[in-house]
């Protein structure tokens, strides 16, 4: 099971200092068979093997080891902090920072290169969810991207469901999850969009479930402890 907090455009280094050493003592304390990774912001970023408990992870970067790209961060900042695990296809990349789809596979691919764990996003708009085309929609997420990869996993993200507060309905989730199982076979499978302490077990029950990206109800590292509390007493 995997339980993955994306602090998105929050914390600073201090904060994600602070987080992270309330996280390991929790950890220390009781600790968890999950697989937990924070992917702080890039200028956040902290020496991953500080926090023995927790993948730190990163949000973003540009598929190159360095080079001419202003803003951007390169395999070669990644390899500093000892980071191994990337988020790519976050549907806010998409949308707000306008990646295309062939973007991403050269993101992916460079990634898979580099022998990084990927989480790969995917998820439909709301207009598409009302059309009833959800899974031709996100298979099309899946162009150019290579699913036979080992260390890739696949968060579905309905973009209506991120940061509403209103996660999708149970029956939406299992639906797709399902619908992805089928062809993706022994991909671990996560759920994000409004994840928190209220519907967390019920989404990891699911059987094609295999963990949960959270943004918001992840931003205060109390709160991620008891999500990840609720997920160590899930039982499959
Ligand atoms: P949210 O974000 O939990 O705040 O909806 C999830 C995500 O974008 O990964």
């Amino acid at each position: 099971m995997i339980i993955a907090a994306n602090f998105k455009t929050n914390h600073t280094r201090e904060s994600t200092a602070n987080y992270l050493e309330a996280l390991s003592l929790f950890l220390d304390a009781y600790p968890a068979d999950c697989d937990i990774r924070a992917y702080p912001a890039a200028s956040s970023l902290l020496k991953a093997d500080l926090y023995p408990h927790v993948k730190l992870g990163a949000q973003n970067f540009y598929p190159a080891l360095n080079g001419a790209y202003t803003g951007e961060i390169g395999a070669q900042h990644l390899n500093e902090f000892g980071i191994k695990t990337v988020l790519i296809g976050h549907s806010e990349r998409r949308t707000i920072l306008k990646e295309t789809q062939d973007f991403i596979a050269k993101k992916y691919a460079f990634a898979r290169s580099n022998g990084w764990e990927i989480i790969y996003c995917i998820g439909e708009p709301r207009e598409v969810r009302e059309s009833g085309s959800v899974m031709e929609y996100l298979w099309a997420e899946f162009e150019g991207i290579d699913i036979n990869y080992e260390k890739l996993s696949v968060a579905y993200e309905p973009i209506w469901a991120i940061g509403t507060g209103v996660s999708a309905q149970i029956q939406e989730i299992a639906e797709v999850l399902d619908a992805l199982k089928a062809k993706l076979k022994n991909i671990p499978l996560l759920y994000g969009g409004s994840v928190n302490t209220e519907n967390l077990r019920e989404i990891l029950s699911l059987k094609s479930c295999g963990g949960a990206l959270v943004g918001n109800a992840a931003l205060d590292a109390a709160n991620f402890c008891k999500l990840i509390q609720i997920a160590q007493n899930v039982r499959k």
